[in-house]
């Protein structure tokens, strides 16, 4: 049976400003934001109000509209100057997620198509490109979430990091957490280890509520729990999601994912990454160059405000890692489970790509 959304709003256009569901505040607070100055949109993807590859993506999109409607002038030429500006200034806030870079381009595309136009029928073209953008994310998540279900079998045992849910595309599916509804959908008796996901639990705090909330039993782990658990308990699949995956597969997603994917290979578990391809970067050859974020000392430092290490102790915080494709089963896309090599599977999905040689 057809789950039912249990979210509530998690990205919107609301006519002078974005629209966010607060992830910070999950799960005990479901706040909705208003972000109506470009800083302040700038500031909740960067402290990860809004966060996940696919939902960083819409909102940025949705804030070109509203670099669009903050402009005052009539000029169409200094319009254009200034949402360019726009633009480059929010591609500034996170570097690691190329959904943030695809959405940003193809408003940038858009307006680019306008130029010369009137700024009002440019300021409705940007709206209907964003618009478009939700829609074919919302659509895109669904139909790679259908395409990976047949990949879990009935009283399949999987683990998943982060949280690829419907929260981190800004819809119902999302990913990883997709491909695990549609499963359940089937009838399929799915059950979720999630991992906690050191630093900021976006395992604990949103992937356990999304699956709790879906009816999908869920059990919490610490992230160094996921060997044990799978030499004593078993487990069937990992399966997460992406925030950068180059042409030959390797796989930039939450820090951690790396090593989930080495146990996996030590206990014979197959690893699925669930993707759209507007998470595929076809510009670089390998994850060597995939840009990784370093974050904020006090994220590991501390919690909640709460200082746990000793002031003055040295921090490093990697915001992901990068899975080479080796450790990789298969990639779930809207076009199909793809299998290695992923240069060729993903190759013949890339713009451009044609079979006349
Ligand atoms: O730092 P975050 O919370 O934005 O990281 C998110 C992840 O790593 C997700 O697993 C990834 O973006 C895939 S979302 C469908």
């Amino acid at each position: 049976m057809k789950k039912e959304s249990t979210h509530p709003p998690i990205i919107s256009w609301e006519g002078q400003a974005v629209g966010l569901l607060d992830q910070t505040l999950l799960p005990h607070e479901e706040k909705f934001i208003l972000c109506d100055t470009l800083p302040a949109l700038w500031e909740a993807i960067k402290s990860l109000r809004v966060r996940g590859a696919p939902a960083i993506g819409v909102s940025a999109a949705y804030g070109v509209v509203l670099a669009a409607e903050l402009c005052r002038t009539m000029d169409p030429d200094v319009f254009a100057r200034e949402v360019h500006e726009g633009i480059d200034y929010l591609a500034t806030s996170r570097p690691t997620a190329v959904n943030l870079f695809w959405a940003l381009e193809r408003m940038r595309g858009c307006l680019d198509s306008m130029a010369g136009s009137g700024v009002a029928q440019q300021k409705a073209h940007l709206l209907e490109e964003a618009r478009r953008i939700e829609a074919e994310n919302n659509q895109v998540c669904e139909t790679l979430s259908e395409a990976g279900a047949n990949l879990l079998k009935d009283g399949f045992r999987v683990i998943t990091h982060c949280n690829a849910g419907g929260l981190a595309c800004g819809n119902f599916y999302g990913t990883a957490l997709g491909v695990i509804l549609k499963a359940s959908e089937q009838g399929k008796r799915i059950s979720v280890y999630a991992d906690e996901t050191r630093p900021l639990l976006q395992g604990s705090r949103l992937t356990a509520y999304e699956l709790h909330k879906a009816g999908v039993p869920v059990t919490l782990l610490c992230d160094n729990m996921a060997g044990h658990v799978m030499r004593t308990i078993g487990v069937d699949a990992v399966i997460f999601g992406a925030d950068r995956i180059a042409a030959n597969g390797d796989t930039a997603n939450k820090i951690g994912s790396y090593s989930l994917s080495v146990l996996a290979r030590e206990h014979g578990v197959p690893v699925y990454v669930a993707a759209p391809l507007s998470t595929v970067d076809f510009t670089l050859s390998s994850g060597e160059l995939i840009p990784i974020e370093v974050r904020n000392s006090a994220e590991v430092a501390g919690f909640a405000g709460i200082r746990t290490a000793p002031e003055g102790v040295e921090v490093y915080n990697p915001a992901f890692d990068v899975t080479p494709a080796r450790y990789i089963t298969a990639i779930i896309t809207e076009a199909g489970v793809l299998y290695p090599p992923f240069e060729k599977s993903l190759g013949r999905l890339a713009p451009g790509y044609s079979t006349v040689s």
